[in-house]
């Protein structure tokens, strides 16, 4: 069993709900704050302000990504559980399914994995590094099978004397989301607060962990989600539910989180998830050839392009900070 069980941190100058945070249980899975750097030469190519990124696609555990962060407290949460076996859902391609099953892996536990797609004939990307990572993968045909699969799977693993722990899709509920509160104090250790985040949304557990980070750490940064799949008044939504439940978690129902702003772009969507648009080859394309960076077209690539329009459509003051957040995603570049 690993035992790398996340020390908090000295959280003496953490307002009150930050320091229950701290407190909460952890399983060190991050490694150390991850790297901002200025894209210099790519902000001078499209006539940018100031642009930083947050390079969470450099987290070393598996290839990283924002999941990692969730994963740090929901998988403490199935070890107090007890559990032996982490159960989650996705698609085939899924950054999440792959981070899940790598935490069930390092952690001795057994990994289940209900794959919506076609099993590949010879996998490659996420749905290689799963096999790798000896999951036990089950394939369904579509995603309106995963609610009953999941029900049926974990009945199973019950019958069979297992104690089984169903990781949400995304990872996205309010503990989860707090490896995104968290990451804001990270990234306020690391610079000033920024004018802008801009950052890939979907199942909105990311969002509504900047957002609500920001607004315990009393930052005004407006945080833009940039959705790969859904409209923006259903991810918003989400987000707020979140946000509210992190309220909960953290017993601080207050005006602070129920006011914190929430905003979702659907315009970069193009053809829909996992679809590359001209717009998110521009800005993959872009990124490689003048800073080294990969972003994917499922999420990261979608969220640059939109950067790059509100940039070219002014607005931003050429006096903002504007913070790319890499949530991850480039094993996908290699399915
Ligand atoms: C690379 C990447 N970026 C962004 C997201 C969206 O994050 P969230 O599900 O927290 O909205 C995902 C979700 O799978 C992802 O894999």
């Amino acid at each position: 069993m690993y035992a790398g069980m996340a020390i908090p941190p000295s959280s003496a100058a953490l307002c009150a709900p930050l320091q229950r945070v701290e407190a909460m249980a952890r399983v060190a899975l991050i490694g150390g704050p991850t790297p901002i750097e200025e894209l210099v030469q790519f902000s001078a190519a499209i006539g940018g302000p100031r642009i930083l990124v947050k390079r969470d696609d450099a987290i070393p555990f598996a290839f990283g990504g924002n999941k990692t962060r969730k994963m740090e407290f929901v998988a403490a949460d199935a070890l107090a559980a007890g559990a032996d076996t982490l159960v989650t859902v996705g698609g085939v391609q899924s950054n999440h399914a792959r981070a899940t099953m790598a935490t069930a892996a390092k952690l001795g536990l057994k990994g289940v994995l209900i794959a919506n797609g076609e099993k590949p004939v010879r996998p490659t990307a996420n749905a290689l590094l799963d096999e790798l990572l000896g999951a036990d993968i089950e394939y369904i045909a579509t995603r309106a099978e995963r609610a009953q699969t999941m029900v049926d799977v974990i009945a199973r693993l019950q019958a069979e004397g297992r104690t089984p722990y169903a990781v949400p899709l995304g990872a996205s509920t309010p503990l989860g989301s707090l490896g995104y509160v968290r990451a804001v104090g990270e990234m306020l250790a690391q610079m000033d607060a920024p004018d802008v985040i801009v950052h890939a949304t979907s199942s909105a557990g990311t969002h509504a962990g900047i957002v609500a980070g920001c607004a315990l750490h009393g930052v005004p940064t407006r945080v833009i989600g940039v959705s790969a799949d859904d409209p923006s008044r259903d991810i918003e939504e989400r987000a707020r539910d979140i946000v509210r439940g992190i309220a909960m978690l953290l017993d601080c129902d207050d005006e602070v989180l129920r006011s914190a702003p929430v905003s979702v772009d659907e315009g970069f969507i193009g053809d829909g998830y996992g679809i590359p648009s001209a717009a998110s080859h521009e800005a993959q394309r872009l990124a490689a050839q003048i800073e080294a960076l990969f972003v994917d077209h499922t999420y990261t690539a979608k969220a640059l392009a939109a950067l790059i329009a509100y940039v070219r459509a002014g607005r931003f003051a050429p006096t903002d900070t504007v913070l790319f957040w890499h949530t991850g995603g480039q094993v996908g570049l290699f399915a």
